[in-house]
This record gives structure tokens, C-alpha cells and sequence, in this order.
């Protein structure tokens, strides 16, 4: 498999050029556009490109293999991202750089069903991935192909995730990174991630949107290998978590995936993997796609209320949620075509229902960092709403693990993550949940009696509250 067997299509005009004629920002040089990658059996190639493809990948020849490579040593097999790699044929095998990402549980979520009025949820956790978030399937992909192209040095804006994922590919790799992250405003476990990497870690003095302007201007004046999701291979990596979601579940679809919308790269990275799955005759419908953002930066969704979506409405973006505190989103109309062809919706959630779904997640033992918990949060609203009924089959994508962000969660044990005004927005019922969820850390004198005491107290009181 090598470079020829793909090639880039501009979203905005259709213009398709060869994966290596790509200039250093992936955007169209006529009108902007950011690209997808596409191959003769694409949904988007022409009958000229299917003529010209020989051996389509069959359905039935796909799952076989699939299933064989779980079984194999070899590092690209044992990988839940390369073990799909007939469906982005983007590099040479020896060029691929792994951390054997992938591989992510399904998690079923039955208390959390039971909450949201529904009676099948589950979990795709992307947290579990080797360096705790789905960046990880999406960096394997773009890096090894920064590596096949030769480049010496990676870069990418984050909120913490990417650069985390950056960092270790491109040490793994032995390619040199540089991240750019606002100062102040991401996750500690992430910046420390990078630097135990080996990244040149650079804090700049803006938000998210004013590191993506630097960077973009940077690597239009030296050879670095921009990492960021405008680059579409990292979007052929994280398309194959819809595969591995699909072969987990027998390959039975399930209604809806409801992802955490930021950059808003990755709904659409899943939408084109569930697309090319349906059109390959793998499944028989793709689900519905909805992308949930927190209230404090909700450019999408604002959009489509004020003008149906024909014009972003960047914004201010400030929320706890760091991982998606973005207000331009390169990826909107991305998002917005998945959106489009899956009859999903955009929802945005307030920083005290992230809150108080990101508790309820960790009460079933399966945990979340903050930006995660927005598609429970969503799914109550838009069960509310009718949006979705109580037979339908839901997937969360939970796409950091809980120790991204200890502190936010510290915080919110403690009660003191919101403010007076935001704790006061919380209906009755809300704030009931919030006193049963939190536990803060009790300190006692080192004396069996006294913790007994405490230990019987607090059964009372939990036996009293909590629920069936
Ligand atoms: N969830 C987490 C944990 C994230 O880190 C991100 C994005 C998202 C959701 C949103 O995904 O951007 O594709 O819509 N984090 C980026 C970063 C921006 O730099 O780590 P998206």
C-alpha cells in the first residue's frame, strides 16, 4: 500500500489532487477548503477511480481479516487502528509508527440509561487509548505519514490532548514536535505529557484560536508537518473506532453516537468511517451522528440556531471543559455535512449539567474527563426532547480518561468547582443529585472507633439517598 492509492479532495470546491502535492496548511490553495482523503471505492470517487481500483475490499474477505489479526504478533495487526488499514491504505507498512492504540472497550452504562429515560447506553471509551484520549488513533495515522514523507519536525495548537498524543507519537517515531497550547487554560496531566515526551513545549500567551494563527503562519515559513485535525490523515485514523464499535457489536448499528463537538474534527472522522462502512455494504444504514458542546463555546451550535448553519459565529470560548474550550473550529463544515447526512442534531449543554454528567459517569465506575461527559449530558436533553426515544440504541464516545483533568474532579467533590450562580441554576432534582454524587475525601484521627462511627454514619445516610 503506498501514497498512490489515495488521494485529496477539497470539501468546499472538489478539486482532487495527489496526497503528496498537499501544501503545508491542507487547505485548498483556490478557496480554502479543507480536504478529504479519498480512494477508488470512496463514496465520493467517480466511476473512473473505480474502474481504475483493483481489488476492492470485500465485506465478508474484511470482517475475516479483521478478525484474524487479533490473533497475529506483529505490532500493526495488534494495533486497533492498522488492523483496519485496507480502508486508508495512506502509508507503507514500515512506515507506520504505533503505540498499539486503539482496542477500546465498549462499556455498558445501565444506571446512566436508567437516568437519561432510555434503555440501552453504551460507552465507546477513547480514553483508554495509550496516552488517554482518542487523539491517539487519528496521531498514529497522520505521524507515520509525516514520517514516510521525511519530515524532521511535527507541530500542533492544542488544548492538551493532541499535543499529548504528538508528543509520543513523534518520540516513538524519532521525529522532533513542537506544541503550542494557551497558557494557563489546559489540564495539568496534559502539558505534562508532552514534556514527558520530549516536546518543545510552548505556552503562548492566547486562547486555542490564537495558537492554531501562530502555527499556521509558522509552517508556511519552515518544514514542520502540521498535526492539527485540519491535516486529513489524522481524520482516516480516527474513523476506525466506528469499525472496531461495529465489529464489537456484531455488527448490528446502532441508532445514535453522540460525540463532544471542539475543533469539530471528530464527528465527522467517525461519520466518514460509518459512510465508507455502508457504502462498502459492511452495514446496511449508518446511525445518526449528534455533536454536543458546552454552552460557553458553542460557535456550531449557535450557527445553526441563528442562521441554519450557511455562517460560522466564532465566539469567545470559555468553559471548564478545557479539551473543547474553541471558538472557530476549523472542522464546522465537516461537522455540519455529518450532521447533514446523518440526521443527528448539535446540542449544547451548561457547565453545571457537564458537571453533574461527568459524576454520574464516574459513579459507574467508568469515569470521563470533563469534555467527555458533554455527550451524556447532551443525550438527557435530547432525550427530553423527544429527540431520541426510550428503544432507540445509544453510543457515547467518551473521549478522555478521568485523570486528564484529576483536578476538575477534586473540585467538584470538594463543591467548589461552580459558582454560586451556576450551583444556583440547578433545578431542585439537579442539585439533590449533585449532594448524593459528591465525595469529598473525609479526614479522620488514625483510631479504629472513630472511623467506625464515621463508617456507620455514613451508611445511614447513603442507605437513606441512594438510588435502586
Ligand atoms: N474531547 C476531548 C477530550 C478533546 O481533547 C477534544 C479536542 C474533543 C473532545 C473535541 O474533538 O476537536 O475533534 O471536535 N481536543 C483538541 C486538542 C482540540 O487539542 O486536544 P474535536
Amino acid at each position: 500500500m503506498s501514497e498512490e492509492t489515495h488521494q485529496l479532495r477539497c470539501t468546499e470546491c472538489g478539486a482532487r489532487i495527489a496526497g503528496t502535492a498537499v501544501n503545508s496548511i491542507f487547505r485548498c490553495p483556490d478557496c480554502n477548503g479543507l480536504y478529504d482523503v479519498i480512494y477508488p471505492w470512496s463514496p465520493l470517487a467517480t466511476s473512473a477511480d473505480v474502474a481504475s481500483g483493483s481489488n476492492l475490499p470485500n465485506p465478508s474477505a474484511l470482517r475475516w481479516l479483521w478478525q484474524e489479526r487479533r490473533t497475529s504478533t506483529l505490532p500493526i495487526d495488534q494495533s486497533g487502528v492498522w488492523r483496519f488499514r485496507d480502508l486508508f491504505p495512506i502509508v507503507k507498512n514500515e512506515s507506520i509508527v504505533t503505540l498499539r492504540e486503539g482496542n477500546t472497550p465498549l462499556y455498558d452504562l445501565p444506571r446512566c440509561a436508567k437516568i437519561a429515560g432510555i434503555d440501552w447506553l453504551l460507552a465507546k471509551h477513547q480514553g483508554m487509548n495509550p496516552t488517554g484520549s482518542f487523539k491517539d488513533t487519528g496521531m498514529t495515522a497522520a505521524l507515520s505519514v509525516a514520517a514516510q514523507r521525511g519530515f524532521e519536525w511535527v507541530a500542533c495548537a492544542s488544548t492538551g490532548n493532541t499535543s499529548a498524543a504528538m508528543a509520543a507519537y513523534a518520540a516513538r517515531g524519532g521525529l522532533r514536535s513542537i506544541v503550542f497550547i494557551p497558557e494557563g487554560k489546559i489540564a495539568w496531566g496534559k502539558l505534562s505529557q508532552s514534556m514527558d515526551y520530549g516536546a518543545l513545549t510552548i505556552q503562548l500567551k492566547t486562547d486555542f484560536d490564537g495558537c492554531v494563527r501562530v502555527l499556521t503562519d509558522l509552517v508556511t515559513r519552515f518544514p514542520i508537518f502540521l498535526l492539527n485535525s485540519v491535516n486529513p490523515y489524522r481524520l482516516e485514523g480516527q474513523k476506525t473506532p466506528a469499525f472496531e464499535m461495529l465489529e464489537q457489536l456484531e455488527w448490528q448499528v446502532p441508532e445514535h453516537v453522540i460525540v463532544p463537538g471542539g475543533n469539530l474534527a471528530n464527528g465527522a472522522a467517525l461519520g466518514k468511517g460509518f459512510s465508507e462502512m455502508h457504502h462498502l455494504g459492511l452495514i446496511p444504514r449508518v446511525p445518526k451522528i449528534s455533536i454536543i458542546q458546552a454552552e460557553g463555546a458553542n460557535p456550531l451550535y449557535r450557527s445553526l440556531q441563528e442562521n441554519g448553519g450557511k455562517q460560522l459565529i466564532p465566539v469567545k470560548a470559555n468553559t471548564r471543559a478545557t479539551a473543547i474550550r474553541i471558538g472557530n473550529p476549523a472542522s464546522w463544515r465537516k461537522a455540519l455535512r455529518t450532521l447533514n447526512a446523518t440526521g443527528g442534531w448539535c446540542e449544547q449543554v451548561t457547565e453545571q449539567e457537564i458537571a453533574l454528567a461527568k459524576a454520574e459517569i464516574g459513579a459507574e465506575g467508568v469515569g470521563c474527563e470533563p469534555a467527555s461527559a458533554v455527550t451524556f449530558a447532551g443525550l438527557k436533553k435530547l432525550v427530553a426532547q423527544g429527540k431520541i426515544t426510550r428503544e432507540e440504541r445509544v453510543v457515547l464516545v467518551l473521549t478522555g480518561h478521568t485523570l486528564k483533568d484529576s483536578q476538575y474532579t477534586i473540585d467538584y467533590h470538594r463543591n467548589e468547582l461552580l459558582t454560586e450562580v451556576e450551583a444556583a441554576g440547578a433545578s431542585p432534582l439537579q442539585q439533590a443529585q449533585h449532594a448524593i454524587l459528591r465525595k469529598p475525601p473525609v479526614v479522620l484521627e488514625a483510631d479504629s472507633d472513630i472511623v467506625l462511627r464515621t463508617l456507620e454514619t455514613h451508611m445511614k445516610i447513603s442507605s437513606s439517598v441512594l438510588p435502586a
